[in-house]
């Protein structure tokens, strides 16, 4: 849906590049003070930059619904819906992209699976697999801390959650990377096809995976999920459970990589922040926390309008796609003083955005924030010596949403 009337300050619209993630700040900053609601052609999406009005839409899941979150930047071609046909390819809005009263259903099951208690019953087997991973860098300086711990580390941790093999862990990742592409990049029409091709696959195993654990339940969350059902299909189905399971093999892992990224590119680069938490390291929850303020992973996330409302001035029509810039809300200087410097010490860190708020808020952040906190534990006691290695030129996947840089090289 296009607005009607040329944006005032076009300049603002067509120097946004919404793809382009390698440094989004300055132009939010300029948007909060200038624009800070304006109209992008490039995706045709509304771009919402300012802490109040993008919390007042996640308040309003009424009026702004989460219907768009996973809908395709480009549309999938007739080609691909095609193919998707023909692997019966069924996943259904479930969580992120569900409205209620199925949200409701659904969310007030898997709640019961990550409470912050059942995440700490989980601590000595993510403390040992951060450890292990630690272990096995150590002596190799300088290496690519993404490459050789980061990339892995959460997918270890969330397929020992959910009961997923460890063996699966690299294709699990390369499946993920590919759903990201394909949903929240801008493919050609070509790739989208090699994507589709990719993401058939990925359904099938998570449908086998649910099968197999409906046939022999085990100790872990997609057993759980499993027996709350009690073969109930009107407590949630196992197509419904397969589709939980796609979601959370994409946003459980991908996310807290990117987010365990950036939060070392920030500690690493303004040395102090690190050295501050080798010394006191019971900080390191309230610093990731800072992290999550200053460069969320989830950088971006999408509302769809259900009726004509009117953000910050602007009149925006039924039906059309708001992007909110978590990122930017986050650096509000009316919420958060001196946005762009780390203040691991802010009182108000608890009203940062990253994790989303209202009903769709992360259904995993209690087990993201005991991960993050684990990992940075055990490189601040193990490798208290890291730091960035000098002249490194940071890249961005070009995607809407998940921000973290691709490789970081670091020494010790
Ligand atoms: C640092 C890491 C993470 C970040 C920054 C993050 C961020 C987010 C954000 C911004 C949302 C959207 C909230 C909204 O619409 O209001 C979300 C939703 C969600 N996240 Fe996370 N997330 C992270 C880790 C995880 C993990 C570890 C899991 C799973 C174990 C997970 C599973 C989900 C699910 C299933 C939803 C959809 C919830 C719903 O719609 O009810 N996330 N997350």
């Amino acid at each position: 849906m296009s607005p009607s009337s040329p944006c005032p300050i076009h300049d603002l619209a067509t120097a946004f590049d919404p793809l382009d993630l390698s440094d989004p700040f300055p132009l939010l900053g300029r948007a909060r003070r200038e624009q800070p609601v304006f109209y992008s052609p490039a995706i045709d999406y509304w771009v919402v930059t300012r802490y109040d009005d993008v919390k007042a839409i996640f308040r309003d899941h009424e009026t702004y619904t989460a219907a768009n979150t996973i809908s395709p930047i480009v549309p999938f071609s007739e080609a691909v819906r095609r193919l998707l046909a023909a692997r019966d390819y069924t996943p259904e809005p479930v969580l992120s992209n569900n409205v209620p009263p199925g949200h409701t259903r659904i969310r007030s099951l898997v709640n019961r699976l990550f409470t912050p208690r059942r995440m700490k019953s989980f601590a000595p087997t993510i403390r040992a697999i951060a450890e292990r991973g630690v272990e096995r860098i150590a002596g190799r300086a300088p290496l690519d801390i993404v490459a050789e711990l980061t990339y892995e580390y959460p997918a270890f941790v969330l397929f020992h959650v959910l009961g997923v093999p460890d063996a699966d862990v690299p294709r699990g990742k390369a499946w993920a990377g590919n759903r990201i592409k394909l949903y929240y990049g801008r493919p050609t029409a070509a790739e989208q096809i090699a994507m589709t091709e990719n993401l058939a696959p990925f359904w099938s195993y998570v449908v086998e995976l649910v099968a197999e654990k409906a046939r022999a339940p085990q100790d872990d969350l997609t057993s759980d999920l499993i027996r709350m059902r009690a073969g109930d299909d009107s407590v949630l189905t196992l197509n419904e459970i397969a589709s939980c399971m796609i979601t959370l093999l994409v946003a459980g892992h991908e996310t807290t990589t990117a987010q365990i990224n950036n939060a070392l590119l920030h500690l690493l680069t303004q040395r102090e922040h690190w050295q501050a938490l080798c010394a006191a390291p019971a900080d390191i929850p309230r610093a990731l926390e800072e992290m999550m303020r200053y460069d969320p992973s989830v950088c971006t996330w999408r509302r769809l309008t259900a009726k004509p409302s009117t953000i910050n001035g602007v009149e925006i029509p039924a039906g059309a796609n708001l992007l909110l810039m978590l990122n930017s809300a986050n650096r509000d200087e009316g919420v958060f003083p001196e946005p762009d410097d780390i203040i691991v010490e802010r009182d108000n860190l608890k009203d940062q955005l990253a994790f989303g708020y209202g009903i769709h808020y992360c259904v995993g952040a209690p087990l993201a924030r005991l991960e993050m906190a684990i990992l940075l534990e055990t490189l601040t006691r193990e490798l208290p010596g890291l730091r960035l290695a000098d002249g490194q030129a940071l890249e961005y996947t070009r995607n809407i949403s998940f921000r973290g840089p691709v490789a970081l090289h670091v020494t010790w």
